[in-house]
């Protein structure tokens, strides 16, 4: 990127606006722009004079961002409102020797009308600023002057007198102190430098706030991209091979099976862009990935430090590795009260030659995880250019990361749902049962990846999934003929690429000719073998060979048919073939069980709205086999069904998702749940 296009336009327009909408744009704008601030990252305030709805006096509010929103979506119910004086008032409670921790408790009771909005911890750091506007920002480009062995002289040289300096600091009321005594005794400066952290500004207004917030930024952007002090921050190039599609696909499966902390599995992400394999192949990246993250904000999701694997080590030593220095790490800062130790893998993997591959519940925490680390090198980067980047003390960091109000957030967290962290594939995902069981998948929160024939109408709903579930690349559309054996094994592959694996696979293309064993076409007879034998086997294998190179089992379901226990009439090939689908099933589930791998079956009948099976000709066949006319077909098998009830796909779907879920079904294996309205001749024995 050239320097020139690094400068950050001001993109302010006046308006008409109140202080607390005047703030929501101002965060919107700060937040929309990665270079400002990361995701999730950084907080803004402003200080308003408000009727108290009790007393109806004026007081002064201090609105400050909710804990844990993103400033580029807030809006004002993103915003926690303050009684100012209250805020100020806990200075008192400090001072008389109460605990940082306990103090943050406090908010709470200064909250001014019952605004349900947590408040940030950085909360003081805005309320002991005397001023009304207040940005604080984790910018790369001025975190990476904080993390420099010579972070106190940088902030003089490059901002003059300007910018004040603090030394590290945890978050909290000391911290808001120690800004307020620094801008007493600087009257003059706009702005600090909180070490290893990030910026903080102010003025009275916000329009000036958000010019002042970007003049700070482009200036160290501006030193950085001036300083000639090295040839290359990162040190000389070394050779890099870029590693293979199929040296990818061999290590993400092992890799995110061996980073599953006790059942809890990972969704992974690959990041192969130019500028993190450009660090990987850089001589000073051993020495600085171990240096770890500086940002309280970026190990709190990348940890301390991210692992660095090359292609060939052995994968379970460098682990085993990894965890015992995490582990050592923690034995070495515990308190007597910290949290207990967490998942000792990797959040971070570093991998030369193939990139980095992150590590998160769900896509969106995977790729935040991803963009933290991204931020790191930039940080890394900037610091290495102008002087030496330098990591927070091990202590520092550790005490943030087991921090006891960390611990309780985390412990605050809803439940998770019940497929999250898994993915499941699903085949013939465009229409009836396979799209129904795609969104019942993601309602339960399930990454999923849609195989069809189909390729238009399976991206349509790829597109529908990521639109209702807020996240983008939650559904994964892949266009494919599951009878073509190189397809099928190119879609599990580009499964592991996008996910890192797959837990759950839904065997269900399928379509159904007539014909009895008289008069079945040799075409049918391939197409019945191709789709649903060879289609159906060739799924089945490709899921168990990608469970096993996980080691943490898995869930295949079977979409067969009750005529694969009934025979059918006019049906002799189809009703041969989902019979084989219910055995194959079996033997799955027989050989699989002792790898965790369990494998069972729904047998649906006479699913007919919503199917594509069942267009005009199915309809007319069976109407003409059975003397009535096709519009008569939904109520046919509604009244020849024991419990009078007609069958949709969202009922196969409940049946295929119970069977998938750990949570629900993990004693079950080698069965078949009927979703057929209750028919005798189905039932099974
Ligand atoms: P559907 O026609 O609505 O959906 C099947 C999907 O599979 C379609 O989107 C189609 O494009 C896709 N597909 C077909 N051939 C494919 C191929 N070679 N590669 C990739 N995708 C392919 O049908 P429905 O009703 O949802 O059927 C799903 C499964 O349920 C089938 O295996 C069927 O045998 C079984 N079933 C259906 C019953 C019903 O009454 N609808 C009853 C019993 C079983």
């Amino acid at each position: 990127m050239a320097a020139s296009d690094r400068i950050l336009p001001n993109l302010w327009q006046p308006a008409e606006r109140s202080p607390l909408e005047e703030l929501v744009y101002a965060s919107n704008l700060l937040g929309s722009d990665p270079r400002i601030t990361n995701f999730g990252g950084g907080n803004t305030s402003v200080k308003d004079r408000q009727a108290d709805p009790l007393s109806g006096q004026l007081v002064d509010v201090l609105w400050v961002k909710g804990s844990g929103g993103d400033l580029g979506t807030a809006t004002s119910a993103s915003f926690a409102s303050l009684y100012l004086s209250k805020v100020l008032s806990l200075e008192e409670r400090y001072r008389s020797g109460m605990d940082e921790d306990e103090i943050v408790h406090l908010y709470r009771h200064c909250v001014f009308n019952v605004n349900p909005a947590a408040p940030s911890i950085d909360t003081p750091l805005h309320a002991f600023v005397p001023f009304a506007a207040v940005s604080h920002m984790h910018s790369d480009a001025v975190i990476a002057l904080a993390a420099s062995e010579d972070a106190e002289a940088l902030t003089k040289s490059v901002f003059g007198g300007r910018m004040g300096f603090l030394p590290w600091k945890r978050p909290g009321l000391e911290l808001g102190l120690m800004l307020r005594d620094l801008i007493r005794d600087n009257p003059d400066i706009d702005s600090a430098l909180l070490a290893s952290h990030g910026f903080i500004c102010w003025a009275d207004t916000w329009e000036r706030c958000y010019e002042i917030t970007l003049d700070l930024i482009n200036l160290a952007q501006s030193f950085i991209d001036n300083s000639t002090g090295r040839a290359h921050p990162f040190g000389v190039q070394r050779m890099q091979e870029r590693a293979t599609r199929g040296a990818v696909v061999d290590l993400l499966p092992r890799l995110r099976g061996a980073v599953c902390h006790e059942g809890q599995k990972l969704i992974a992400q690959v990041d192969d862009s130019d500028v993190v394999l450009d660090f990987l192949s850089r001589e000073e990246m051993p020495r600085l990935a171990v240096m770890g993250t500086s940002c309280p904000d970026h190990f709190l999701r990348t940890k301390i430090r991210p692992m660095v694997f090359r292609l060939g080590d052995d994968l379970e030593a460098r682990l085993a590795e990894f965890r015992g220095d995490y582990s050592a790490y923690y034995q070495r800062c515990k308190a007597p009260d910290s949290p207990p130790i967490r998942n000792m893998n990797p959040s971070v993997v570093l991998v030369p030659g193939l990139g980095m591959i992150s590590f998160g519940r769900n896509v969106q925490e995977a790729r935040v995880t991803g963009m933290f680390y991204r931020n790191a090198i930039e940080v890394t980067r900037g610091a290495e250019t102008v002087s030496r980047y330098m990591a927070l003390p091990e202590q520092e960091a550790f005490n943030i990361e087991y921090w006891q109000l960390e611990e309780a957030k985390l412990r605050r967290m809803p439940p998770e749902k019940e497929l999250s962290r898994h993915v499941a594939l699903i085949t013939g995902a465009a229409s009836g049962i396979g799209r129904a069981t795609a969104l019942k998948m993601v309602e339960l929160g399930a990454s999923v990846v849609l195989l069809d024939l189909d390729g238009k109408r399976v991206a349509a709903l790829a597109e529908e999934i990521d639109t209702s579930a807020g996240i983008k690349g939650v559904a994964l559309p892949l266009p494919c003929d599951v009878t073509k054996t190189d397809e099928l094994k190119k879609a599990f592959e580009d499964a592991v690429l996008a996910f890192g694996g797959i837990d759950i696979v839904v065997a269900n293309a399928g379509t159904a000719r007539r014909g009895t064993v008289a008069d079945t076409s040799d075409t049918d007879y391939q197409l019945m073998s191709d789709l649903l034998m060879r289609g159906y086997f060739d799924t089945i294998a490709h899921g168990t060979n990608m469970m096993l190179r996980q080691s943490t089992g898995g869930s295949i379901v079977v979409v067969a048919s009750k005529n694969g226990v009934a025979a059918g009439s006019n049906a002799a090939l189809y009703s041969a073939a989902k019979a084989f689908e219910l055995h194959l099933m079996r033997c799955t589930a027989l050989d699989h069980a002792k790898h965790g791998i369990r494998c069972n079956a729904i047998n649906p009948d006479g699913v007919v709205q919503g199917s594509g099976i069942w267009n005009d000709s199915w309809k007319e066949q069976t109407a003409r086999s059975l003397g009535i006319s096709p519009e008569e077909i939904i109520e046919h098998y509604r009244k020849r069904s024991l419990l009078g009830r007609s069958v949709t796909p969202e009922d196969c779907a409940e049946a295929i998702c119970w069977l998938a879920s750990e949570r629900r079904s993990s004693r079950t294996t080698g069965t078949v749940i009927t979703v057929d309205g209750g028919n005798k001749e189905g039932f099974l024995r």
